[in-house]
């Protein structure tokens, strides 16, 4: 077995790159599709984790970002910009670093979790916490990006979804052919649009026999597509996808429509059920918005909108560390001892 190098050098051929092209990569990619053994049984599906949180920066934007700052490299770029609810930012600062370039992140103020922001001071990006929330902050960086000389990495940027496509090639090279069904969170409407790009794309060339049915969720206070309008003041625990105006609109619609699918709304609490689900009974620590994908599924199975025997693949899309206030805060406090095995053993209840 050779080492992983990255989705650029492992997709190369299906991929917007040139030899002139300098790849600017933490390695990103080849992520573990993890068999979900009790959402299997709550199901009577087969249902799969494509964990995205074990990403280099703990998001599946690194997959974008490598292609965008690749790109921006080639094109001689020296700044980059991007709006974000933190997980672009995160990643945008990381990779801008491996290229020597500067990063502006712009970021709904008080809005993102601690750990993204932790992530945008500690690579050095310039960071503004904007008096508004995220699709105020993307006007203000395409504008500009505009004006001033500095390049946009929001994934407005065709060749972030070039690089999220992959996520889709990585799972049918793992389980020999697409998926029935994929569920994935919604916020800017992206990702979804990235995977369905994948997964056509490997039908066509008869890499896959077939494409999955798309199942979207957005959080019940921030859904524009089930509205079927933007949502003017999003609001939903879940920070990541607390976007009301997704700026892929058209692809993610096409993305639900072409494949059969769905982009359903799943609430908060949903969405936090499925967060401690995933932690408990799978192993598999996520951030809230993450769980949207299986707090959907198990709304989708229940009321009958997935066959048994499905397979099916949940993309969880960022790590659980990277907003740990919700996992401290549903945990009773911890229980301080002495350094004294007796009362460590009774605490225990191993006594
Ligand atoms: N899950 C997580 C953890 C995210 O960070 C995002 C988007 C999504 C899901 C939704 O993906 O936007 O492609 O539909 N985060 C962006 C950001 C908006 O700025 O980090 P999408």
């Amino acid at each position: 077995a050779r080492a992983w190098r990255g989705i650029i050098e492992e997709y190369r051929d299906r991929l917007p790159v040139t030899d002139a092209t300098p790849v600017v990569t933490l390695l990103e990619g080849g992520t573990p599709l993890v068999p979900a053994h009790r959402l299997s049984q709550m199901t009577r599906c087969e249902v799969f984790l494509k964990v995205e949180g074990a990403n280099p920066t703990g998001s599946f934007k690194d997959r974008g970002m490598t292609m965008a700052i690749s790109k921006a490299a080639e094109d001689g770029a020296k700044a980059v910009i991007c709006a974000s609810t933190g997980n672009t930012s995160a990643s945008a600062a990381a990779y801008a670093v491996r290229a020597g370039m500067t990063c502006a992140v712009l970021v709904p103020n008080g809005k993102i979790a601690m750990g993204k922001l932790a992530q945008a001071l500690v690579h050095g990006a310039r960071l503004l916490q904007v008096d508004g929330n995220f699709d105020d902050c993307l006007e203000l960086a395409r504008k500009l990006s505009v004006d001033y000389p500095v390049a946009l990495v929001n994934s407005v940027n065709k060749y972030r979804l070039q690089g999220q496509k992959t996520a889709a090639f990585e799972i049918v090279d793992t389980l020999g052919d697409a998926p029935d069904v994929h569920c994935l969170p919604v916020g800017n409407a992206g990702n979804i649009s990235a995977y369905w790009m994948g997964y056509k794309e490997y039908a066509k060339d008869g890499v896959a026999s077939r494409t999955p049915r798309m199942l979207g969720f957005q959080a019940s206070g921030a859904a524009p597509f089930v509205k079927g309008e933007p949502v003017l003041k999003p609001q939903t625990i879940a920070t990541a996808i607390r976007i009301g105006n997704p700026a892929s609109w058209d692809l993610a619609v096409a993305a639900r429509d072409e494949s059969g699918g769905a982009i359903d709304s799943v609430t908060d609490r949903q969405i936090l059920a499925a967060y401690r689900l995933l932690a408990r009974e799978e192993g598999v620590f996520v951030e809230p918005a993450s769980a949207a994908s299986v707090a959907g599924l198990l709304q989708a199975s229940e009321r009958g909108e997935v066959a048994a025997g499905s397979r099916i693949v949940c993309t969880v899309t960022g790590n659980g560390l990277k907003d740990p206030d919700w996992a401290i805060s549903g945990a009773p406090a911890p229980t301080t001892i002495k350094v004294d095995a007796h009362s460590a053993a009774s605490e225990l209840g191993l006594t």
